[in-house]
C-alpha cells in the first residue's frame, strides 16, 4: 500500500531530473531542495550591435548594423534584448538619395525602419559600449539605458563594424577603443558569471589584432574577425563594382565579411547551421578568390563553441525552416571590393565625378577629396619622419613596419601605446580613421623601449603645426 506513493515519487523525480536538464521547467517548490543548483528559466538571447563610425562616406557600417537588427528580430529576439549603437546620421543625411531609408545591398529593402535608437550621436562611445556589455546601468552616460542584463544561462552576441587598425577599433567619438580594454571587459563579464556563451563577430581592418595573443581560452567566448592582424577589411557594393549600388548611391552599401554572414543567415534555417559552417562559408566569400580584393577571416577563443547552432545566438526566421544549410556559397562574389580605408575617397571621388561642372557640389566634393588626401600625406610623412628621428634612416623604416610572429599580441605595454599615440596627436593632430593604420608603428616603438619624452621631441620636430583640415581636429582620434 505504502509503495505506490514511493514509486510515484521516484517517477516524479525522474521527470524532474530530465526537466532540469532542459533548463526551462521550474521544479515544484517542495522538490527543489533535492537539486543543486535549482533549475532556472529558459536562456535569453542578448545582442549588442555597434557601428563605430559616422559620416555618409561610412554609410555601410550603420547599414550593416541595421541589417543585423532586422535579422535578429526575424530570428525571434526581442527588442528589449538587442542594444543598438549607431550614430544615426545616415538615414536623413542630405547625401542620402532615399531619405529615411537605409539599404545594405543593391536590391535590398529598407533596414532602417524600427531600429531602436538606444545609443546615437555622441552616446556611441567606448564607455557606454563597455557599460552595455557589463550590464552596468550606473556607468552609462545618456542613451536609452538598455544594457545586457543577462543571467548565467544566457547567450550573448556582439557584432561590431567599423574602421580599425592594429590593436584598435574606431568610434565616432573620441577616444577610440583599445583591444586590451575590450579584453579586460570581456574577462570581467565572464567573472561576473552572467552568460553561458558569447559570440563576437568583428568587422574592421586588422581586426585579427584585437584578439590575437589576447583573448584567452576558457571564457566561453568564440570570436571571428573579418581580417587577420595585418590586412585591411573590405567594403562591398561600392560604386564602380559589380554588383554595384543603384546609380544614385555614391557610397559603399556594406562590408564584405558583414554582408557575408548576414546574407547567409538571412537564407538558412539557423536551427541546423552551425557557427563553424557559417565561418567556413563567410571565410570563402570574404577571401574573394584569394585575389587583391579580400581578407582572411579568422577565429579565436573557445573554438569548440563553433559546433553550436547559430540559432543559439541569432534565433532563426521561421520562414526559412525548409532552407537547410548547403555547403556551397550560392551568393555572387563581388567583382572587386574597396579597401575600407579607401572607401571615403571612393565616395568623395564619385560625388566629384558626377556633380555638374561648375556646380557648388563639385567644388565641395573636390575640397573634401583634397582634404582627405592631404591628411593622409601629412600623417604618413609625419610617421616616417618620427621613425627616422627616433631610430635613424634604415632602422627607422624597419621599425615602422615590422610585424611580430603570429600568435603574439601587438604590444606588451598598452599604457605605453596609449601614451605614445596621445603624444603624437598632441603635436601632429588626430590620426583619425585613416591614421589608425599606423598603430603597429607606435606599438613597435613601445616594444623597442621608446619613452614619452623621446616621442614628444620627435613629434614636435616632425610636425611644426597641426594642419587645419577637419581630419586633423583633435576631436577625432585617441586623445581625450
Ligand atoms: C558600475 O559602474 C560604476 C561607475 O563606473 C562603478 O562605480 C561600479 O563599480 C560598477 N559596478 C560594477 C558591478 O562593476
Ligand atoms: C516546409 O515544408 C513543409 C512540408 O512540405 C510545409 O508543410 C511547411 O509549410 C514548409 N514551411 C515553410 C515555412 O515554408
Amino acid at each position: 500500500m505504502d509503495r505506490f506513493p514511493i514509486v510515484f515519487l521516484i517517477a516524479t523525480l525522474l521527470t524532474l531530473v530530465s526537466a532540469a536538464r532542459d533548463d526551462f521547467l521550474r521544479l515544484p517548490s517542495e522538490a527543489s531542495r533535492f537539486f543543486q543548483p535549482p533549475a532556472t528559466d529558459q536562456a535569453t538571447r542578448w545582442a549588442i550591435l555597434i557601428a563605430g563610425s559616422n559620416g555618409y562616406w561610412n554609410y555601410r557600417h550603420q547599414s550593416d548594423v541595421c541589417h543585423a537588427y532586422q535579422l535578429l528580430r526575424k530570428g525571434g529576439l526581442k527588442e528589449e534584448n538587442i542594444v543598438v549603437f549607431m550614430y544615426d546620421d545616415i538615414a536623413f543625411n542630405e547625401e542620402n538619395p532615399r531619405p529615411g531609408v537605409i539599404i545594405n545591398s543593391p536590391h535590398g529593402n529598407d533596414v532602417y525602419e524600427g531600429v531602436p535608437k538606444d545609443y546615437v550621436g555622441d552616446d556611441v562611445n567606448v564607455n557606454n559600449f563597455f557599460a552595455a556589455i557589463l550590464g552596468n546601468k550606473s556607468a552609462l552616460t545618456g542613451g536609452s539605458g538598455k544594457v545586457v542584463d543577462s543571467g548565467p544561462n544566457d547567450h550573448i552576441f556582439i557584432y561590431y563594424t567599423d574602421h580599425g587598425g592594429p590593436g584598435v577599433l574606431g568610434m565616432p567619438t573620441s577616444p577610440y577603443l583599445y583591444a586590451s580594454d575590450l579584453i579586460e571587459v570581456l574577462k570581467k563579464k565572464h567573472a561576473s558569471g552572467t552568460y553561458k556563451s558569447l559570440v563576437f563577430y568583428l568587422e574592421a581592418c586588422e581586426s585579427g589584432s584585437i584578439f590575437e595573443g589576447l583573448l584567452p581560452e576558457g571564457l566561453n567566448i568564440y570570436a571571428t574577425t573579418a581580417a587577420n592582424a595585418k590586412e585591411s577589411s573590405w567594403g562591398t557594393y561600392c560604386p564602380g563594382e559589380y554588383p554595384s549600388p543603384p546609380p544614385e548611391y555614391e557610397t559603399c552599401l556594406g562590408d564584405l565579411y558583414s554582408v557575408s554572414w548576414m546574407e547567409d543567415s538571412d537564407m538558412h534555417n539557423l536551427r541546423t547551421e552551425t557557427l563553424h559552417q557559417q565561418y567556413e562559408l563567410v571565410k570563402q566569400r570574404t577571401i574573394n578568390g584569394n585575389g587583391m580584393y579580400g581578407s582572411h577571416v579568422m577565429q579565436f577563443g573557445d573554438i569548440e563553441l563553433s559546433m553550436n547552432n547559430l540559432f543559439l545566438y541569432l534565433g532563426s526566421n521561421p520562414a526559412n525552416d525548409n532552407f537547410t544549410f548547403v555547403d556551397k556559397n550560392s551568393l555572387v562574389p563581388p567583382s572587386k571590393a574597396v579597401n575600407q580605408r579607401d572607401a571615403d575617397l571612393v565616395h568623395f571621388w564619385d560625388k566629384f565625378r558626377k556633380a555638374p561642372v561648375g556646380s557648388s557640389r563639385k567644388i565641395v566634393a573636390e575640397k573634401q577629396l583634397l582634404e582627405a588626401m592631404s591628411h593622409r600625406m601629412h600623417i604618413d610623412d609625419s610617421m616616417k619622419l618620427v621613425g627616422k628621428l627616433l631610430f635613424g634612416i634604415e632602422k627607422g623604416s624597419e621599425l615602422l613596419s615590422s610585424i611580430r610572429p603570429a600568435g603574439q599580441p601587438l604590444v606588451d605595454d598598452w599604457d605605453c601605446l596609449k601614451t605614445l599615440v596621445r603624444t603624437f596627436e598632441t603635436h601632429c593632430g588626430s590620426l583619425s580613421q585613416y591614421g589608425m593604420k599606423h598603430m603597429r608603428s607606435f606599438a613597435n616603438f613601445c616594444n623597442a623601449g621608446i619613452q614619452k619624452e623621446q616621442m614628444a621631441e620627435a613629434s614636435a620636430q616632425a610636425c611644426v603645426s597641426i594642419p587645419a583640415t577637419p581630419w586633423s581636429s583633435l576631436h577625432r582620434g585617441f586623445s581625450a
